[in-house]
């Protein structure tokens, strides 16, 4: 399991998830027969969840994988909902749009192709949830960019920022990630201390973190 929570609790909460819809369902059996890393269950209840809160007009993602999480967060949307996201891995890219296009989302999903930092430079316009799930080692560079982009009232949801553990305890550390953990660990501090935003970090599959800007004057 995700080593940061028991799994016990991990199961547990597991079996409360509903089965997902036939959709869904055949995305992640291909995710588990390709070995393609699609976001967690619990994570998926998460969106799904912020999106009914939130009910985001623009919504955009970095890291599309096979396009689970963006046709996932799109099912959780309403018919108003568009849904950009970002990807650099070509066969990745093709495979999501096939997708998109098979189960017709085409005029709601838009791939970009490219890396996320390049494509995010050139992106005008404000969204009003941004879900990054891209380099894990680039967030800190990645969350300037975010920002601008994000809305006044928007979120911004970051998986994996607790890394199996390793952000949190140097006893899990593993010596090839360290700098990746280092990374994380700057981006959890900026969204942490900075005085304009509110940050939440919640032990959750592999960690995300939720993020949005502070209206009081505290
Ligand atoms: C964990 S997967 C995304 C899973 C997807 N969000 C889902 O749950 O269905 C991360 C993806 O980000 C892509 N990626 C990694 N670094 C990137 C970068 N710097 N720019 C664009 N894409 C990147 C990888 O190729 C991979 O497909």
């Amino acid at each position: 399991m995700s080593g940061i929570t028991y799994d016990y609790m991990e199961q547990y909460i597991r079996s409360l998830i509903p089965d997902s819809n036939n959709i869904l369902k055949e995305l992640e059996e291909y995710a588990k027969e390709n070995s393609v890393p699609i976001i967690q269950k619990e994570v998926g209840k998460f969106l799904e969840l912020m999106i009914n809160i939130k009910r985001p007009v623009k919504i955009l993602e970095l890291g599309t994988a096979i396009g689970y999480s963006a046709i996932l967060m799109q099912l959780s949307s309403n018919n108003t909902t568009t849904i950009t996201t970002i990807e650099r891995n070509k066969d990745m890219v093709n495979i999501a749009c096939d997708n998109i296009s098979k189960y017709g989302f085409q005029d709601k999903i838009k791939v970009l192709e490219g890396d996320c930092l390049e494509v995010l430079e050139k992106l005008e316009g404000k969204y009003d949830f941004i879900f990054m799930d891209a380099g894990k080692g680039h967030y800190n560079h990645f969350l300037p960019q975010c920002l601008r982009l994000l809305n006044g009232d928007g979120v911004i949801v970051a998986d994996n920022v607790l890394f199996k553990g390793m952000v949190a305890s140097k006893e899990l550390l593993k010596r090839r990630k360290i700098t990746i953990v280092k990374r994380m660990k700057s981006y959890l501090e900026m969204v942490s201390n900075s005085k304009e935003l509110i940050t939440s970090v919640i032990p959750m599959g592999d960690g995300i973190a939720v993020t949005t800007r502070r209206h009081n004057n505290e």
